[in-house]
């Protein structure tokens, strides 16, 4: 893994910042791409994990139904996996437009495909949301805040959440402890993330062509040299990934229909 940095000369075209008022007079709505194209193996299910059932619905369509119930999201495309079966039994949200294109092999070559897709619908300087399919219990109050946020920053910025446990380095197997890490300013980078469409898939291009990991939306702005903005987010916006994390979010999403039921 690459971790060189991109000069600001050769990152600017990439990421260049298109004029950071020009958002000001603007309605605030925007489009949210989500990747929805991994095999999600972890799970140890049949099918990718965007498709399993979890409190009475399919992941996918949790996660759906929470962007489309936000105020400020205009429209979603979902990259899907080329041979994905599934998608035709999803229920979309009828509120909001939701398109789908091919995905790719990796996260970041899904979002660049959707990115690509939308370059014919919005605008080079408009923000655009990224959020992952396997985070169906996102709440709606903290995509708008983070909209809200950064609608006039310059760069951009992403969920996130700071680090609570104390963090150790370890090495070897089984693995052992080799340094404790200070986790002052350590934060879990969650979705949604927000950038501007033409400066994203400028900054994701130049991190694949440099060879760099591009782990999420804001690793190729960094890159570009850009500084995203951290806004804190729910604890409970987990990413599905394993068994238990099924788990943890059929509990979440149940809690919340319970407290739904309950109000008055
Ligand atoms: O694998 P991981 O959980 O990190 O994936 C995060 C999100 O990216 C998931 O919603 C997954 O479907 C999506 N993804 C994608 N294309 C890939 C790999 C992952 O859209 N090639």
């Amino acid at each position: 893994m690459k971790t060189k940095r991109n000069s600001p000369e050769s990152g600017s075209e990439a990421a260049s910042e298109s004029d950071p008022g020009s958002s000001a007079g603007r309605a605030r709505h925007l489009w949210v791409v989500v990747p929805a194209a991994g095999s999600g193996r972890r799970v140890g299910a049949d099918r990718p994990k965007q498709y399993l059932e979890l409190a009475g619905r399919l992941l996918i369509e949790h996660t759906l139904e929470r962007l489309a119930a936000t105020p400020c999201v205009a429209g979603i495309v979902v990259a899907l996996a080329p041979e994905d079966r599934y998608w035709q039994q999803v229920r979309v949200p009828a509120k909001v437009p939701v398109e789908t294109v091919n995905g790719g092999a990796m996260r970041h070559l899904s979002v660049r495909n959707a990115l690509l897709w939308l370059a014919s619908r919005v605008a080079d300087d408009e923000w655009v949301l990224v959020h992952d399919a396997a985070r169906p219990c996102v709440r709606s109050e903290d995509i708008q805040r983070l909209v809200d946020c950064l609608w006039e920053d310059e760069t951009g910025g992403l969920l996130a959440v700071p680090v609570a446990d104390t963090m150790k380095r370890a090495a070897g197997t089984p693995p052992r402890v080799v340094e404790t890490i200070d986790r002052e300013g350590l934060w879990h980078a969650l979705t949604p993330q927000m950038f501007r469409r033409r400066s994203l898939q400028g900054a994701i291009e130049a991190a694949m062509q440099a060879g760099v990991a591009i782990t999420d939306e804001s690793s190729a702005m960094e890159y570009c040299g850009r500084r995203p903005r951290l806004i804190p987010g729910a604890r409970d916006n987990i990413k599905v990934t394993t068994a238990q994390d099924l788990a943890l979010a059929r509990h979440f999403l149940q809690r919340e229909a319970g407290q739904q039921v309950a109000q008055p």
